[in-house]
């Protein structure tokens, strides 16, 4: 008879539950430190699991945007874009979650990263690359605007258009919540950090939240421009 699929084989979860390894475990840590260094490294598996989801489709995106002429697929990237937005929202509650970090036990079992930092991940440079910053667009705009060029708009006019835009319209706002997410998350990292080390420097080696502070930026700068011309041509259209 055929094995009957569970839940805990589907999932994989011995293996998934066997990854969190507190490194003060089996040392005459507190159980208090063990456990806040398990609480540490679920903070940040979990969050790689949702960045996995949040660049697969993002990037599900950018192929729609590179390699069709038309809106048959739009829906779907907004249906994407709500859900990348979305997630970047659960990234955001996680963090704030670890305010919660015992400032004790986090000193305890700090030394024990040596210099492990968040500064390695490279699913967040993946990420970063996608969204862009306040200085360069990335590939998430680039091909944005690109797809709409190719289907005889502009992002200006579309802007200009709001509402009337119907999907484009959707679309735009979908875009500005992922960096608005993208952006409080980033913000909520600094509050956090200024928490738990104060000014220290970080195990990357970086100066830590003023570092991090500098790092904080808010994407799709030309949409913001345009929204705002747009803004601003509506209040004239209605005064
Ligand atoms: C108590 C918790 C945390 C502390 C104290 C902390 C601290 C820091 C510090 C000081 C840096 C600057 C680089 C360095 O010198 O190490 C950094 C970078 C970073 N951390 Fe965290 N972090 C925490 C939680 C998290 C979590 C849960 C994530 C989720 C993945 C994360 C992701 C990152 C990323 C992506 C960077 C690079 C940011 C950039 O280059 O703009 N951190 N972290």
């Amino acid at each position: 008879m055929a094995h009957e699929l569970k839940y805990q084989n589907y999932l994989e979860l011995d293996t998934l539950l066997s990854l969190q390894k507190p490194r003060a475990a089996g040392s005459d840590a507190l159980k208090s430190t063990v456990l806040s260094e398990q609480f540490f490294i679920i903070a940040h598996q979990s969050s790689e699991l949702w960045l996995r989801q949040i660049i697969a489709d993002l990037e599900a995106v950018v192929d729609v945007f590179t390699t069709t002429d038309d809106t048959s697929n739009a829906e779907w990237v907004v249906d994407l874009l709500q859900r990348a937005a979305a997630l970047v929202g659960v990234l955001h509650t996680q963090l704030t979650a670890l305010d919660k970090l015992s400032l004790r036990d986090f000193a305890l079992f700090r030394e024990l990263l040596g210099t492990a930092s968040g500064a390695q991940s490279g699913q967040f440079h993946r990420l970063a690359h996608l969204i862009g910053n306040a200085e360069h667009e990335g590939p998430l705009y680039e091909s944005f605007s690109a797809w709409v060029a190719r289907s005889g708009h502009s992002v200006s006019d579309l802007a200009r258009r709001g509402v009337d835009a119907h999907v484009y319209y959707r679309i735009i706002e979908a875009l500005l919540d992922v960096g608005n997410g993208y952006w409080r998350w980033q913000v909520s990292h600094v509050s956090l950090v200024t928490k738990v080390m104060g000014s220290h420097a970080g195990t990357g080696g970086s100066t830590g939240a003023d570092y991090l502070l500098s790092r904080c930026t808010l994407p799709f700068a030309e949409l913001r421009e345009l929204r705002g011309q747009a803004h601003v041509g509506l209040s004239v259209a209605s005064s």
